[in-house]
This record gives structure tokens, C-alpha cells and sequence, in this order.
């Protein structure tokens, strides 16, 4: 099948590349001439684990191709898939323009039936806006179906998760748009036979809302039982496990730390609250997984002001600035709160990761950067633990020990454990478990 994305994003492209992959031949629009350069020298704008491989593959056979064109890309292809970013917007809520303009776009540019499919994380009704815009840009009564196609994908295991996904979810309203999309995921459908399930567009478009604002509760939950946890003398990893384990619940999303960050929760998040109140319901639960998340960091925050007294000529090692491992995203990472933070209490900041730096320095190009963790720590009066890199797993703790100028870390992932900790003779403070004083 021939197939169009507009937008070369973590979701466009990672989409583009597995389309190609399983043997459609894919145009990837995007208006930014720089990226669709880089894209043409197969530089890979994002860091994503064996991206690389599929573009490069997919463009040398000639089924993955980047234009600047949304004209050629109309032309391309009957499905084309928006995959635009929709940031927040000046007052919060999602930023619908991109995904407005690629629709006048398409509107001026086809001239024979198209099928638009909403692959950006959209609120519940942006097709009937969308079909509504291009209506009014349509030059002549051509026509024209839009259908929903949430996507599911973790930065970090973009790949793993489009040749796998738990289910696929399609909102579409007529037989020919369903029937195209079956088209389009067949060979995904048949490889990791997963649940491919076909629902009314709004439905669709309120899975992903839904999805996400479930699992940024989850987190949020964790967290604040990890509150009562420092509060009583319980164990959070216990708690958590003891939780996990019941089917209902499920492991996953119960580790409780500095709070969620990414491009996708904060924003996911507020845009749910704020389209259920224009709904007319307000929903507060999920107003405060918002507050409490906010509180997390800021509750870290004190962990380290405690710790140090006073935090004014202190050298912190920060350790982790992406938002999460595997991805050099530094979106809502909880760096971007404590970096300016520490910095205006006049802290000397020392910054580790191993990925997201450049994207880091971009805007704070005067700050150490360093190369290792252990260089990171050395002559450090604490640590601060903010992404749970893998490489922390590895490192020799008697070795940080002895380079600390004073063994104070404080652990945002707990990544540590308390005895380890003790053992080593760290003062050491994390996220609902024991405080060890040494
Ligand atoms: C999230 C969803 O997991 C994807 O399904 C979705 O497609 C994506 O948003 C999106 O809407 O595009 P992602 O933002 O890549 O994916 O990251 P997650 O792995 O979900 O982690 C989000 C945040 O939650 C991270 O800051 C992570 O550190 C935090 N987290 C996650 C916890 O604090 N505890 C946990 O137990 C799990």
C-alpha cells in the first residue's frame, strides 16, 4: 500500500519506518527543510533504540521516502496519517493548530477521495472539527473520510512496541475507511496477533486520553501511598509487589519516584481535565494526580534541603536528565524543575546522562557537564538521583563513596536500596522506604 504521514516526530517516524518495514511504500512529509535534510542524509533527528537500522534499510530499498512537500504527500497516497505534534497551547490546553493547518492542506491539494487518519493524540470531536475545516477548504465536492488510530507507543521501546503492541484501535464510520486501515495493519495484525479493535471515532479518540490519565493515576497513587509508607515505617517496594501481584492491579506503573515527565502525560493529562470540564464534567480525580505529581518533586526538593541545611555553595551531582532511560527527551523531565531550582539557591551543579546532554545544553549551554557518574560525583556534597539510567546499576559504590566530598544522596528512583546504602556507610534518603542515617 502506498501510505503518507505528515510529521516526523518520535511517532511519525517511528511509524513511517515500521509501514515501510512491513512493506508499504511510505512518503514522511514534515515542514521542517532541516529535518527532511537530515532525514535524506539518513541522520536520525531523535534518539530512538534501532530506528536507525529500519530507516536506513527502508530508504536504500526505496519504500521510505521524506519530502517538504504536503502536496507531493497528498498526491502520494489515498491514507494519510497526521502524526503532528499537539503541544500545549498558550493556557494548557492542546495546541490543535498543526493538525488544523495539515487538513486545510490536504483539503487544497487532493483531488480525488482521501482518508485522514488521526494518529496525533487528539481530544474526543477533532474529527468533526477537522472534517468541518476541510469541508470549508475542499475546492470542489471531492470526498473524503477521517478515521482515529490512537497511538500507544513508550519513547524508549517505540520499535518493540509498533511490531508488538498490546491491541491496535481504530474509530472508523464507514466499511471502505475500515477496510483500508485492516489493509494498512494486516501484516502487524498477523505477525503479533494482537486485538484489533474497530470502534466509533470518539470512542477512539478517548481510549488514548483515557489510556494515559489512567496510567499517569496509577503513578500517582503509588506515589502518594508512598507518602503514608515514609509516614509510617512501611516499605513502598513492598507495598508495590504485595500490590502488583493481584491481577487486577498488575506490576507495571506502581513505581513510585519523582513523578511522571515526558511530552506525553503532563500535556495528555491537563488537555483530559480541561476537555471533560468543556464537556460539562469535572473531573477532579484526575486534577489531583496533577497536584500530587507537582508535590512529588517538590517533596524531593525538601528530601535535599534537609539533608544539606543549607543548599547555597553545595556541589549536586544530578544524575539523569532525560525524562525517563532510553530516550534523550528531556520534555517535562524532572531536571527542568530542579536544575533552575538548585541554580537560583545558588547550588554549583554538576550534570550527568548519558544521552539527553546536548538536548540539555540547548538550554543550558554553561553548566559541567561530565562524563561519567563517578566524575559527575567527585567532590560532590550530594547526589541526586532523577532518571533510573541502568548505568547507576553497575557503578561501585565505594568508589562514589570515596570521591563524594560528603556521601548524601538522595534517590528520586530508587534505584539504590536502603541496606546497600547502609552498608556502604551513605546517608541516604529516597522514595517511601526506610531513611538510612549512617
Ligand atoms: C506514554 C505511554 O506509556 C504510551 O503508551 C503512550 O503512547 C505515550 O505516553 C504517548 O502518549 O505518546 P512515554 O511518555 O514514552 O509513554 O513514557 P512512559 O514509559 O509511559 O513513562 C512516562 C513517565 O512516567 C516517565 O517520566 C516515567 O519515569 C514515569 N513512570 C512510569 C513512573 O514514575 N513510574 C512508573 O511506574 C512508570
Amino acid at each position: 500500500m502506498k501510505i503518507t504521514i505528515v510529521g516526523t516526530g518520535y511517532v511519525g517516524l517511528v511509524t513511517g519506518a515500521t509501514f515501510a518495514e512491513i512493506g508499504h511504500h511510505v512518503l514522511c512529509v514534515d515542514n521542517n527543510a532541516d529535518k527532511i535534510r537530515q532525514l535524506n542524509d539518513l541522520e536520525i533527528p531523535i534518539y530512538e533504540d534501532g530506528l536507525e537500522e529500519l530507516v536506513v534499510r527502508n530508504f536504500n530499498n526505496g519504500r521510505l521516502k521524506f519530502s517538504t512537500s504536503i502536496k507531493e504527500g497528498t498526491k502520494f497516497a489515498e491514507v494519510i496519517f497526521i502524526a503532528v505534534g499537539t503541544p500545549p497551547g498558550y493556557r494548557g490546553e492542546a495546541n490543535m493548530s498543526y493538525v488544523e493547518k495539515v487538513g486545510r492542506e490536504v483539503a487544497n491539494n487532493m483531488s480525488s477521495y482521501r482518508l485522514l487518519v488521526e494518529k496525533s493524540t487528539v481530544i474526543v470531536r477533532t474529527s468533526e472539527q477537522l472534517a468541518g475545516t476541510m469541508s470549508k477548504y475542499l475546492k470542489s465536492d471531492i470526498p473524503f473520510e477521517i478515521a482515529s488510530n490512537p497511538e500507544f507507543l513508550r519513547e524508549g521501546a517505540a520499535i518493540h512496541d509498533a511490531f508488538n503492541p498490546d491491541r491496535i484501535v481504530v474509530g472508523v464510520e464507514s466499511e471502505k475507511a475500515a477496510k483500508l486501515l485492516r489493509e494498512v495493519y494486516e501484516p502487524i495484525i498477523s505477525r503479533s496477533g494482537c486485538e484489533y479493535l474497530e470502534m466509533n471515532i470518539a470512542s477512539a479518540e478517548l481510549t488514548k486520553h483515557a489510556c494515559n490519565s489512567f496510567l499517569a493515576m496509577k503513578i500517582s497513587f503509588i506515589n502518594a501511598v508512598s507518602r503514608i509508607c515514609e509516614l509510617t515505617g512501611a516499605n513502598i517496594d513492598q507495598v508495590a509487589h504485595g500490590m502488583g501481584l493481584d491481577k487486577r492491579i498488575g506490576p507495571s506503573f506502581l513505581k513510585a519516584g519523582v513523578g511522571y515527565g515526558g511530552s506525553c502525560f503532563p500535556k495528555d493529562v491537563d488537555a483530559f481535565v480541561r476537555m471533560s470540564i468543556e464537556h460539562g464534567y469535572n473531573l477532579d480525580l484526575i486534577k489531583e494526580v496533577q497536584r500530587i505529581n507537582i508535590d512529588q518533586r517538590e517533596h524531593l526538593m525538601r528530601k535535599l534541603q534537609k539533608e544539606l541545611w543549607v543548599v547555597e555553595e553545595k556541589t549536586i551531582a544530578v544524575i539523569g536528565l532525560a525524562f525517563k532511560p532510553g530516550t534523550d527527551d528531556i520534555r517535562e523531565a524532572p531536571a527542568l524543575y530542579f536544575v533552575p531550582e538548585l541554580l537560583s539557591r545558588q547550588a554549583i551543579l554538576r550534570l550527568w546522562d548519558p544521552v539527553a546532554t546536548n538536548n540539555f545544553r540547548r538550554t543550558y549551554p554553561n553548566l559541567n557537564y561530565c562524563d561519567s557518574i563517578i566524575d559527575c560525583a567527585t567532590g560532590a556534597d550530594a547526589m541526586l538521583v532523577l532518571t533510573d539510567w541502568p548505568e547507576i546499576q553497575g557503578l561501585d559504590l565505594a568508589q562514589l563513596k570515596t570521591v563524594m566530598k560528603c556521601p548524601i544522596v538522595i534517590d528520586g528512583r530508587n534505584v539504590f536500596s536502603p541496606a546497600q546504602m547502609k552498608r556502604h556507610g551513605f546517608i541516604y534518603d529516597s522514595i517511601g522506604r526506610p531513611t538510612v542515617k549512617n
